[in-house]
């Protein structure tokens, strides 16, 4: 789906008239990778590919879905909501906190559809979470903010889907703002929006195509491993709650008592959040090379410390990094596959990304997929 227009068309094909329409994107990530569920800061910003909601109240207790990139449909009994298989599980995992948390919504009719490329790291089921907790918290007045809605968009992600994610993509999808990104600190919730300023390059995702799917246990492993670096860490000084709390030098002082997994997990995420305080430093001061710089650390640290890259990934970013053309190149969001985030020089990306794309092409045989990032909005009604 592309259109607002086409939402509402196809909901008045399926139910009539009297929908609203909402918007909510998916989101890029500057700097900050897998450091949001260990207490870091992240730099994500939203972007101008998500998913169009048409929906309204039908005054019953059924909730009937359409999902028109995959051309099915799906009602549910509000007073029976169930773990299931498939996409299903997003939006069920939405109704089921907004239950467990007493808040009170009626039946409804939506039509979804959007077109963020899935399992391209740009966090489709997030954008789906955070817009149907902003629609219907809009259609029965719940009285959420933002922040309270990307809580609630996590919890039902971590619930019925059952990926223990940070909150940087529901967060990033209900906060962006057009022209910025924001620098999120995730244990406090604090942000700030910041100009990105690119000068005269931009930033462009290549999609390697490899399918990342984050509910295949492989997310959920560095959770825990990471997790288990940090109860290390917390029988040390009882104090820690994060690992904000944990410095590279605190991690290598007690190397030898992690196992070497752990303590390559541990000094990546150490590492990560003093990167992306630097990062933040360079936007605002403009330093888009040093930036870069550390966009080449940070896919590095990805994958040979926390592993979460793989031979695609690390192809498209070795030859970026051949090119002078290109000042910045790592693997973004939850790894495994999905996308590279550029920093590119605009007046020579067509044949610098060309060149890349065509390269990887011949060793994979992948036809790989190239976006250039608009940023935009958060979730919003449109009207
Ligand atoms: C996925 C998760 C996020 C975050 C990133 C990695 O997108 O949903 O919470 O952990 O991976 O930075």
């Amino acid at each position: 789906m592309e259109s607002s227009q086409q939402a509402l068309q196809l909901y008045q094909e399926h139910f009539g008239q009297g929908a609203k329409v909402f918007f909510s994107p998916g989101r890029i990530n500057l700097l900050g990778e897998h450091v949001d569920y260990n207490g870091g800061f992240v730099l994500p910003a939203a972007i101008n590919k998500g998913i169009w909601f048409a929906i309204a109240p039908n005054n019953s207790n059924t909730a009937n879905f359409v999902a028109a990139d995959v051309n099915e449909s799906f009602s549910v009994q509000l007073d029976h909501i169930r773990k299931q298989d498939g996409w299903q599980n997003y939006v069920l995992g939405v109704l089921h906190i907004l239950q467990k948390k007493r808040y009170i919504i009626g039946g409804f009719n939506c039509v979804f559809g959007g077109n963020v490329p899935q399992g391209a790291g740009l966090s489709s089921s997030a954008a789906l979470e955070a817009g149907l907790a902003y629609a219907l918290n809009n259609l029965f007045s719940l009285g959420l903010n933002s922040e309270q809605m990307a809580l609630i968009a996590q919890e039902a992600e971590h619930s019925f889907p059952g990926t223990k994610c940070g909150i940087m993509d529901m967060f990033a999808s209900l906060h962006g703002k057009e022209g910025h990104c924001m620098l999120l600190d995730c244990n406090s919730l604090q942000y700030e929006h910041l100009p990105l300023e690119l000068n005269e390059y931009e930033l462009v995702l290549i999609n390697s195509k490899v399918h990342h799917s984050l509910n295949d246990g492989q997310y959920n492993k560095c959770f825990q491993e990471a997790m288990e670096g940090l109860s290390f860490f917390q029988t040390l000084n009882n104090h820690i709650t994060s690992f904000r709390a944990i410095s590279t030098d605190v991690v290598n002082q007690f190397k030898d008592n992690l196992s070497p997994e752990v303590y390559d997990r541990c000094i990546y995420i150490a590492q990560e959040i003093e990167r992306t305080k630097q990062a933040a430093v360079c936007l605002k001061e403009n330093d888009l090379i040093e930036f870069g710089k550390l966009m080449y650390q940070t896919h590095k640290g990805l994958s040979e410390l926390y592993k979460v890259s793989c031979s695609e990934l690390d192809y498209l970013v070795t030859e970026a990094k051949m090119k002078y053309d290109v000042i910045g190149s790592r693997m973004m969001g939850g790894g495994f596959g999905g996308c590279t985030i550029n920093l590119v020089s605009k007046q020579n990306r067509e044949e610098v990304i060309g060149d890349i794309v065509s390269s990887y092409q011949r060793v994979f045989d992948i036809q790989p997929e190239v976006y250039i990032v608009e940023t935009s909005n958060g979730t919003h009604e449109i009207v």
